[in-house]
C-alpha cells in the first residue's frame, strides 16, 4: 500500500453567511480560550480555507464515503464544518479542557458531531511512533479513542490533521499503516497550505511480453 498526492480543484468560492457567521464565534472564542488557557499545543489552522478544502472534495466526488474524522481537533471546528456539509464527522483530541470547548460549541450550533478524549494513535502503534522520532507535543496516551467511537481507521474516509512540523511523517505513517484503501488524508501546514494524499493499493506490475524481435 502507498500514499499518493491527490489533486483537489479549491475555487475561492466564499463560505456561506452561516459558515462565516459560525467562524466567527468560533475565532471569538478560541481567541479567549487562548489568553486565559495554556495548551500550547494548540493553534488552530486556516478554518475559511478548510471549508473550501472540505467542499472541494464533496463537490468534485474525491471520497469514498462520509465518514471523518480529525485527528487532534482542538476545538472542533474543522469537524463542525464537516458536519454542515454532511460529513458523519467526529473528533479525537488529547486535552480535555479543548474537548469540553469543542463539544460546547457542537451544542451551540446543535451540529451531529462526536469528540472523544484521547489520542489517534491507534493501540498497538505506540512503538512504531516512537520510533519515528521525538515530538514535542505528540503523546500516544489515552488510546481508547476509536472503542469510544466504535470505529476502526480503517473505516475512515477522510482523515484532517494538522501537524506540528516533527509530526508530519508519522501521521503519514500512521495513515499509511492504518488507514482503508481509497481513504484521503488532508493535512494542514500553515499559511493556507493543505495538501492531500489518497492511500492505493499497489498493483503488481505485469511482466512486459516480448517483443518478436527480443526473443
Ligand atoms: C496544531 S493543533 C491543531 C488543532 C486543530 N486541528 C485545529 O486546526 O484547530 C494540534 C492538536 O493536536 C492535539 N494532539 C496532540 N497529540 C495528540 C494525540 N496523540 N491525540 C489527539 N490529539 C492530539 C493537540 O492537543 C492540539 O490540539
Amino acid at each position: 500500500m502507498s500514499l499518493r498526492e491527490l489533486l483537489v480543484p479549491i475555487t475561492d468560492a466564499e463560505p456561506t453567511p452561516e459558515v462565516r457567521r459560525f467562524l466567527r464565534d468560533a475565532e471569538r472564542r478560541i481567541d479567549r480560550f487562548q489568553s486565559a488557557a495554556q495548551v500550547p499545543a494548540f493553534v488552530p489552522c486556516d478554518y475559511a480555507t478548510a471549508y473550501t478544502v472540505l467542499r472541494a472534495l464533496t463537490d468534485n466526488a474525491l471520497t469514498r464515503g462520509p465518514r471523518f474524522c480529525e485527528w487532534g481537533c482542538g476545538f472542533g471546528v474543522v469537524v463542525d464544518l464537516a458536519a454542515m456539509l454532511e460529513f458523519d464527522a467526529c473528533g479525537i483530541e488529547i486535552e480535555g479542557t479543548l474537548v469540553d470547548e469543542a463539544r460546547r460549541l457542537a451544542e451551540d450550533y446543535d451540529l451531529p458531531v462526536e469528540f472523544v478524549h484521547g489520542s489517534f494513535v491507534p493501540p498497538g502503534a505506540e512503538d512504531r511512533v516512537h520510533k519515528a522520532g521525538t515530538y514535542s507535543w505528540l503523546t500516544t496516551e489515552g488510546d481508547q479513542a476509536y472503542e469510544e467511537l466504535d470505529l476502526d481507521i480503517e473505516d475512515l474516509d477522510v482523515i484532517f490533521a494538522y501537524p506540528w512540523p516533527d509530526e508530519e511523517l508519522v501521521v503519514y505513517d500512521l495513515f499509511e499503516h492504518y488507514a482503508g484503501v481509497g481513504a484521503v488524508l488532508a493535512t494542514y501546514h500553515g499559511s493556507a497550505e493543505f495538501r492531500f494524499r489518497r492511500k492505493v493499493s499497489d498493483q503488481k506490475k505485469r511482466p512486459k511480453r516480448k517483443r518478436p524481435r527480443d526473443r
